[in-house]
């Protein structure tokens, strides 16, 4: 199976190049992937020899590039995106850009060339802030970020295309997910990094704020799953196998790192900060998949990856463009 991954130079669709290749030892992967500042070729450094990949630097709203990847391509794993909600209230415009109008020009193309099956990787932020219960795929889009707008726009635009085209097409919605290679703006990368340097890491708000993590391999195996035996035009929710609030994480993090309280630094909330993600993941589980990973083991090994891993991370936090995020991101917030 020939697939063409979009994004695949990002935290998710990196893991999930590694994890197909190795899973499938006659499959084949197409990258298209812009390189933006969360794009990093050093996150599939060692597929450097494998004939089986390659890396087509372009962008995914560039209608003849997209093109000329999508022939011959069996199938489409749609992976990228502007993907940082406080990046996408300092500034939403490259959100609409990338994440609605770079969908489309994918979608146009996966039309043309009768691709037989396009996944398209979304999120549990679609559905805003639930107070109780969980999200099923039946619920409302209640979006209230503009990044899960972008995204909610994307899905509604994926659904249209499935009934007005035929198109055999897939969603998944993820919640928080975490692991190696996740770019450090992230809050559990950032947090790790930060604690490893003795950096204060900024909580927002109350720090109450509930979410349901991911290990990352585990949602590889999810998206594989929803590619060969999810059913066209149906949604696939995927959670983790633990949730909880931003105080409990961090405690967590700090108490494994062994640093101090004094390093958590309470700074004023994001606006419009949803409360609580919660999934149903029902029907995944139907398809035969569930959260395979234990917690309290991937979070130790994901420390012990950032631990032993400063070679990549140090240079992205030392890269100009990350510093003047991360002033324009905190300042005047602690
Ligand atoms: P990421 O920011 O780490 O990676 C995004 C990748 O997309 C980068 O390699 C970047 O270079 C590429 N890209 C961005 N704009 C592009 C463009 N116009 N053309 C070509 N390539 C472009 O993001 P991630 O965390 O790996 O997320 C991947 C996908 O999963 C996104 O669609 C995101 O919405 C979704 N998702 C993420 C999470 C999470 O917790 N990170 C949870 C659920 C869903
Ligand atoms: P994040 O990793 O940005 O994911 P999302 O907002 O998409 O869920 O943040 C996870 C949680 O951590 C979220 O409730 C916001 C909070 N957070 C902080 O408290 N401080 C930070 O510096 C960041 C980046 C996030």
């Amino acid at each position: 199976m020939k697939i063409l991954v979009t994004g695949g130079l990002g935290f998710i669709g990196s893991n999930f190049i590694r994890y197909f290749l190795r899973r499938y030892p006659r499959g084949a992967v197409v990258n298209l992937d812009k390189q933006t500042y969360s794009g990093n070729p050093a996150n599939l450094r060692d597929l450097a020899e494998e004939r089986r990949y390659r890396w087509v630097k372009a962008d995914i709203a560039d209608a003849d590039a997209v093109d000329k990847c999508m022939r011959g391509t069996d199938a489409v794993v749609h992976f990228a995106a502007e993907s940082h909600v406080d990046r996408s209230i300092l500034d939403a415009a490259p959100f609409l850009q990338t994440n609605v109008i770079g969908t489309q020009v994918l979608l146009d193309a996966a039309l043309r060339h009768e691709v037989g099956r396009f996944v398209h990787v979304s999120t549990d932020e679609v559905y805003g802030s639930v107070a109780k219960g969980h999200s099923t795929e039946k619920d409302p889009l209640l979006p209230n970020s503009p990044y899960a707008a972008s995204k909610a726009a994307s899905d509604l635009l994926v659904r249209s295309y499935i009934v007005t085209h035929k198109l055999p097409a897939v969603v998944t919605r993820a919640s928080n997910n975490f692991g190696p290679y996740q770019y450090p703006e992230k809050a559990m990368p950032l947090l790790i990094t930060n604690l490893l340097d003795d950096i204060p890491f900024p909580l927002y708000g109350d720090g109450l704020n509930v979410r349901d993590w991911l290990y990352v391999l585990d949602h590889a195996r999810a998206i594989d799953v929803v590619l060969r035996h999810g059913q066209v035009g149906e949604i696939y929710n995927v959670g983790g196998s633990f949730s909880c609030n931003n105080r409990e994480l961090v405690r967590r993090i700090r108490t494994l790192m062994g640093k101090p309280e004094s390093l958590i630094k309470r700074v004023p909330d994001r606006p419009g900060h949803d409360r609580r993600y919660a999934l149903d993941c029902s029907k995944l589980r139907r398809l035969g998949w569930r959260p395979e990973t234990d917690f309290r083991r991937a979070l130790a090994d994901t420390i012990g990856w950032y631990r032993t891993h400063e070679s990549w991370w140090r240079p992205l936090k030392r890269k100009l463009g990350f510093k003047t995020y991360y002033k324009k991101q905190y300042a005047g917030r602690s």
